[in-house]
């Protein structure tokens, strides 16, 4: 049985599992296959843990020697990547939900301000009754999670959760500030940010690692 550490809300995947994935992650010498396969196991393990208590709602159906009442999903539920490396965990999330809708959020770094720019943005339509799943596997500066999660709430969002693979306190601090009702759910927290936005030890850069870009 794993255990989720919650501060606040604030939520780490204790896990030996999820900690053994993280090291292949983590590791240099890993190969761009294993990085893809290892991102989406964890991807999977952390949608678990956040969709333990979504709401349900009950439904009537018949095994083959009974009538019973089972459980489905009270709310839809919309998965929001932000790109590029956020569709390395939406890989993961879909195989056990392929039926889930997909916001796209694009935002990329001005090299001048250091803040998010939103250069592509669409969502699906109903967010305000949408369980919204907001993804990106490094929570550094937290800008990018910050400036996603204001776009979901202009759109309708409010049931906003994040899920992030390593988060460091800058990060944390950053989104919590910014968005205190959204609960963030991650499977480590480093100590570092480096000058160059880096999480320290990190993994690298996860959508150069994803896509095989280095
Ligand atoms: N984005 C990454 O891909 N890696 C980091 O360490 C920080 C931001």
């Amino acid at each position: 049985m794993h255990q989720a550490r919650a501060v606040g809300d604030l939520h780490v995947l204790e896990h030996s599992l999820v900690a053994a994935k993280m090291s292949v992650l983590r590791d240099k010498t890993t190969a761009t296959v294993q990085f893809r396969r290892a991102l989406e196991q964890i991807a999977i393990l952390l949608l678990a843990e956040v969709s333990k208590n979504w709401p349900t709602r009950a439904v009537e159906i018949n095994t083959p020697l009974a009538a019973m009442r089972g459980a489905g999903l009270a709310r839809p539920v919309v998965f929001a990547p932000i790109l590029r490396a956020g569709l390395g965990l939406l890989e993961g999330m879909l195989r056990v939900m392929p039926d889930a809708e997909i916001g796209h959020i694009g935002l990329y770094r001005d090299e001048v301000t250091l803040r998010p720019v939103n250069y592509y943005c669409r969502l699906p339509a109903g967010l305000a009754e949408s369980q919204v799943v907001l993804l990106d596997p490094m929570l550094a500066t937290g800008r990018s999670a910050t400036e996603a999660a204001t776009l979901l709430k202009a759109q309708g969002a409010t049931n906003i959760q994040f899920i992030c693979v390593v988060a460091c306190e800058v990060g944390i601090e950053q989104l919590q500030n910014a968005h205190p009702d959204i609960p963030i759910y991650c499977a480590a927290i480093d100590p570092e940010l480096n000058e160059f936005g880096y999480i320290v030890p990190g993994l690298g850069d996860a959508g150069d690692r994803y896509f095989g870009t280095l």
